[in-house]
């Protein structure tokens, strides 16, 4: 069997004594696939060095050999912080309105994939399969093609991919995606993600895709395909049932002292919709008064990418907003919102889902999103809690037994939690029968394989 090689921003080095999870879905996802395949997954430590030296740091724990390098300050800033997350990740998200074009972002990009390039390229043999994620990452198979790697190299995105018309608003669009040709297999999360790159690959650069999504542009064949990412459900189904998520489970329960829990788990992300949740939230209480405190809101929310204005101002805006829905609300026995800031172990995570009767699940764009996929598997098949999933989240076009909403309607959500308050647990089995399949047999698993069966070419 060939080695994977997997090349990400990201290293999430698995480490037994750390005490919250691993937040964000690639590394979730990528930590599940790697105890299948003997491999490497290479990428940044996280960690600044002065000056750069590409000293790779490997590591062997738990079945995984990681092999991560520490970038310099500069690199950070203006690859990580600047054109990944201020550029990029607000006009993939549609908010171009937020997307930040400076000249020092796209070079330090270009330098820090270079790096990225340099270091990895000597660990790359001959039969390896070479597999890149994420928008960090868009140019990296160029630049190995440019250093004599004629492995056959894959990219899967894990965030959607933007109509024509806001990417073209993204200076030196077009020699961005010029580079992604390159690679021999191309993979988005929805058909939606991959019909907006077919399209922007016919009209802006003259290619041509066939019905397969094969691509041809000058002398390159490139397939694109769509992948949807699932959860690792055999783990995270065992972990529901376990002691630490039962506890996890009790705590939460007696905690609520008898109402019903209304749980939300995101990064701390404007792409995730979290003050229209809240606000919508907080309309449901005005127009519920009656019901209002037999219902309690947990959102726990790591913070994400803190160095980021934008990500500093939504952390603001939740607080305030907090602030002044427990302000309006609250009694002396009850405050409508529990807001969290930390990480939690998965098992917790998977023991709190089950305690929840409703997971909001509202983000205004996503490539996936992995919650609303743990949500349901954690659930007790006789006792299911009700998924209220934005319907532009990736898993809408999965999970279309959840009740679907517009993240932008206050009214829609509002009224989405009083349906799924007093839905019959009949209608609850029923919905839940319908998504559990699609989450237990589209798992993280069948992703892996699907991607490695196309990236072999088989
Ligand atoms: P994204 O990749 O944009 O963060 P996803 O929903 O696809 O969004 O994946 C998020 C992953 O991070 C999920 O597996 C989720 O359980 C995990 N996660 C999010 N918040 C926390 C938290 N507070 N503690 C532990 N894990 C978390
Ligand atoms: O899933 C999208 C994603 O951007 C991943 O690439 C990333 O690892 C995760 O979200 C969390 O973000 P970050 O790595 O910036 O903390």
């Amino acid at each position: 069997m060939s080695r994977l090689i997997v090349i990400s921003n990201r290293v999430s080095v698995p480490d037994k004594k750390k005490k919250d999870g691993a937040q964000g879905g690639l590394a979730v996802a990528l930590g599940a696939a790697l105890k299948e395949h003997r491999g490497i997954w290479f990428g940044w430590s996280g960690k600044e060095t002065e000056v750069f030296t590409g000293d790779l740091n490997m590591q062997r724990t738990d079945g995984i050999t990681t092999a991560t390098i520490d970038l310099e300050p500069q690199d950070i800033d203006e690859y990580y912080n600047g054109y990944a997350n201020r550029t990029l990740w607000p006009l993939f998200h549609f908010r171009i309105d937020l997307a930040e074009y400076e000249r020092q972002f796209g070079s330090g990009y270009e330098r820090v994939n270079e790096r990225f390039a340099t270091s990895v390229a000597p660990l790359i043999e001959p039969d390896d399969l070479v597999w890149v994620h994420d928008y960090h990452l868009l140019p990296l198979g160029k630049m190995l093609r440019d250093r004599g790697i004629k492995n056959r190299i894959g990219f899967f995105l894990h965030i959607p991919w933007p109509p024509t018309r806001l990417l073209v608003s993204l200076p030196f669009h077009e020699r961005l995606v010029l580079t992604m040709l390159e690679y021999d297999i191309i993979g988005f999360q929805t058909r939606e993600w991959l019909e907006s790159f077919c399209h922007y690959v016919e009209k802006e650069l003259g290619g041509t895709v066939d019905a397969d999504g094969v691509i041809r542009f000058e002398d390159r064949v490139v397939k694109a395909q769509a992948f949807p990412i699932g959860i690792d459900y055999e783990e995270f189904s065992r972990a529901a049932v376990g002691d630490t998520a039962r506890s996890a489970y009790e705590r939460l329960v007696q905690s609520a002292e008898g109402k019903k829990v209304l749980i939300g788990v995101d990064r701390l992300d404007y792409s995730k919709g979290l003050p229209d949740r809240f606000e919508a939230y907080d309309r449901f209480l005005t127009q519920n008064a009656e019901s209002a405190k037999d219902v309690v809101l947990l959102q726990i929310a790591p913070p994400s990418r803190e160095a980021v204005v934008t990500y500093q101002e939504i952390r603001e805006t939740l607080e305030g907003l907090t602030g002044s829905i427990n302000g309006a609300h609250a009694d002396i026995d009850w405050v409508p919102i529990r807001y969290v800031n930390r990480g939690y172990p998965r098992a917790e995570l998977a023991g709190f889902y089950r305690a929840s009767r409703i997971a909001l699940v509202t983000p205004l764009r996503d490539g996936m999103n992995l919650v609303a996929k743990e949500y349901v598997a954690a659930q007790d098949p006789e006792d299911p809690g009700v998924l209220i999933l934005s319907r532009f989240a990736g898993a809408a076009l999965q999970l279309t037994d959840a009740l679907m909403v517009n993240p932008h309607s206050g009214d829609e959500v509002s009224e989405a939690i009083r349906t799924a308050l007093s839905m019959p647990k009949e209608e609850r089995i029923r919905r839940w029968q319908g998504m559990i399949e699609t989450v237990k047999n589209e798992d993280v698993k069948k992703w892996q394989k699907d991607f490695v069966a196309a990236l072999k070419g088989s």
